[in-house]
């Protein structure tokens, strides 16, 4: 249960997470940095579950990063465990409660296996109206702005564009496709930076940065997130 209080009428429409700290987390109660991963997956599943309650249309979630291959093997191995049978698991459930399941990211370079469980469960979700889940999978800002500027630059060559490219144009190349922009990017573990996380898309996005690590974020960790996000006054720019 939580005592915050949520004004419904002003709620984000998307919320990106990076959710960062599992190593810490497992590393303060002495254990290997696998079972904070695990226990990251818990998490996971709260603010998808607290992001239905509070009716927030589009969760981002960054799961792995283009950087994070720099990673020992051992621990990417089991990263990529644990996201295949996170699929299997709740690729049923995801569908009775009408999660749409969609990833960005260069899914082309995870293992065979894994990248066809993440395919078999965009296809078996894409019919879903309720939550968007984006699931971030070697996901890179500055490579995604970089890919969508070569497709745009392949399709000049055979001249299948037509004169400038503005905003609208060129977010249909992004990852994120037709998603709208995030309102609010949460990063957990006390770190204060975007990390190349969805850098095109939070160009006006509210920043909430918590010391509390991803194993931690529970519900009430959310609400207050979004209480937060609601004493912010967004002017886009503008002088109101
Ligand atoms: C950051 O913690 C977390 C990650 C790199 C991966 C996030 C992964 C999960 C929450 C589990 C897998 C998710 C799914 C959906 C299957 P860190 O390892 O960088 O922590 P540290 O900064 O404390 O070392």
């Amino acid at each position: 249960m939580t005592d915050i209080h949520i004004d419904k009428s002003k709620l984000p429409v998307h919320v990106a997470i990076i959710m960062d700290g599992n190593g810490r987390w497992a590393k303060k109660k002495g254990l290997p940095r696998i079972y904070g991963h695990r226990a990251g997956i818990k998490s996971v599943r709260t603010a998808i579950e607290t992001a239905r309650e509070l009716e927030i249309k589009v969760l981002s979630l960054f799961a792995f990063s283009t950087e994070n291959w720099t990673r020992p093997a051992g621990e990417i191995g089991a990263l990529m465990g644990l996201l295949s049978r996170y699929l299997k698991k709740e690729k049923e459930e995801m569908k009775s409660k009408g999660i749409r399941f969609v990833v960005s990211g260069d899914i082309s370079a995870l293992p065979a296996k894994v990248r066809q469980e993440v395919r078999q469960v965009c296809e078996y979700t894409e019919d879903c109206r309720g939550l968007v889940l984006n699931l971030c999978l070697n996901y890179g800002g500055r490579q995604e702005i970089l890919h969508a500027v070569n497709m745009i630059a392949s399709l000049e060559r055979t001249k299948k564009t037509q004169g400038i490219i503005d905003e609208s144009a060129f977010r249909r190349f992004l990852w994120t496709g037709n998603l709208p922009d995030p309102d609010l990017l949460i990063r957990t573990s006390g770190e204060r930076r975007v990390s190349n996380f969805l850098l095109w898309q939070i160009a006006y996005a509210e920043l909430y940065f918590t010391p509390v690590l991803w194993p931690d974020f529970n519900r009430n960790e959310f609400y207050r997130a979004i209480k937060d996000y609601q004493t912010r006054e967004r002017r886009f720019g503008s002088i109101q």
